[in-house]
């Protein structure tokens, strides 16, 4: 297959550009065109000739899309729908990578597909547009949601706990917010096998397992054998910009309709900490 993926450069986007083996794969960054652009867009979709297109780009700073909210859908609505009408135009299937952001986290059982869209956030509601208005233009298209993504080459929380734990003694994490941290690598191997399959509709893809953040550092600290004490705060005191949602575990169901099924995000956590130490010894 020709695949062209829009957000190469990201954190998500590395891990998939690696994680391909028969496929021709193109990869695009902000440099290479702005996805706000439909004419370079649709310029680089007929240059590359793609059968599949995977769209991951986004302005994914969920705080900064509070205070930028027409950058916000620019970029993860309106661009969005420019790589979809640039699908269409020279007929590529599209993936696209949206988020468990789109729900309201009143739920306390895992979401289903069709659950219905309530974000709480500019940056859920753009995606959830984008959600909408791809469905209408490609109704064959793919819609992967996934959630709490950590990996290599870019900013994710496990790395942020580690640097925090290198200077602090105590560290406090919120436990009210519960959701499935996901390896962008287990996530890599999932698009490409979705990919294959030309999947259509809404498919939930994350590690198996859910946790709050407070639990996830615990583990991530405990993994690592550091002294570090790791204690639970709650949201109202660690207030932001944005609201996430409170629980926003994803129903594996759909991705084992598909033959995915994903590894549990303790194993993930511990394969990502010894990537990291290679990473660190062999830069
Ligand atoms: N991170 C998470 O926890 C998480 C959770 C659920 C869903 N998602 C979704 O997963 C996808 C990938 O997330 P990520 O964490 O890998 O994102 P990321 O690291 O922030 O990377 C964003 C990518 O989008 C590109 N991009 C941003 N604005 C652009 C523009 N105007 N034109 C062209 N390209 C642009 C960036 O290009 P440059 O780097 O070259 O500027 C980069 O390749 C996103 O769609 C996000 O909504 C993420």
């Amino acid at each position: 297959m020709r695949i062209t993926i829009f957000g190469a450069t990201g954190l998500q986007g590395k891990s998939l550009m690696g994680a391909w083996s028969d496929d021709a794969v193109t990869g695009f960054g902000s440099a290479d065109g702005d996805i706000r652009n439909a004419e370079r867009v649709s310029d680089l979709v007929r240059r590359s000739r793609p059968d599949g297109i995977v769209h991951l780009a986004a302005y994914t700073d969920v705080d900064g899309c509070e205070a930028n909210r027409d950058l916000a859908f620019d970029v993860n609505c309106r661009g969005a729908v420019n790589v979809a009408q640039a699908a269409r135009q020279y007929g590529a299937h599209l993936l696209f990578l949206s988020t468990d952001y789109v729900f309201d986290g009143t739920k306390t059982t895992p979401y289903a597909t069709d659950d219905r869209r309530a974000a709480r956030s500019v940056y859920g509601r753009s995606k959830a547009d984008a959600e909408v208005q791809l469905s209408q233009i490609l109704p064959d298209c793919c819609i992967v949601r996934t959630s709490w993504l950590f990996g290599a080459g870019g900013k994710c929380f496990p790395d942020t706990i580690l640097k925090l734990a290198a200077s602090r003694p105590q560290l406090e994490v919120v436990g009210d917010q519960r959701g499935s941290p996901t390896y962008t690598v287990d996530l890599a191997r999932a698009i490409v096998q979705l990919c294959h399959q030309s999947a259509k509709g809404i498919v939930h893809a994350t590690n198996f397992g859910e946790c709050s953040w407070y639990e996830f550092a615990r583990e991530i600290i405990a993994n690592e054998g550091l002294p570090t004490i790791v204690r639970e705060t709650s949201s109202d005191k660690f207030v932001r910009p944005a609201q996430r949602p409170k629980y926003s575990v994803l129903s594996p169901e759909s991705s084992q309709k598909h033959g995915i099924a994903m590894p549990d995000w303790r194993d993930a956590l511990q394969r990502y900490l010894a990537e990291r130490k290679t990473n660190v010894a062999n830069p």
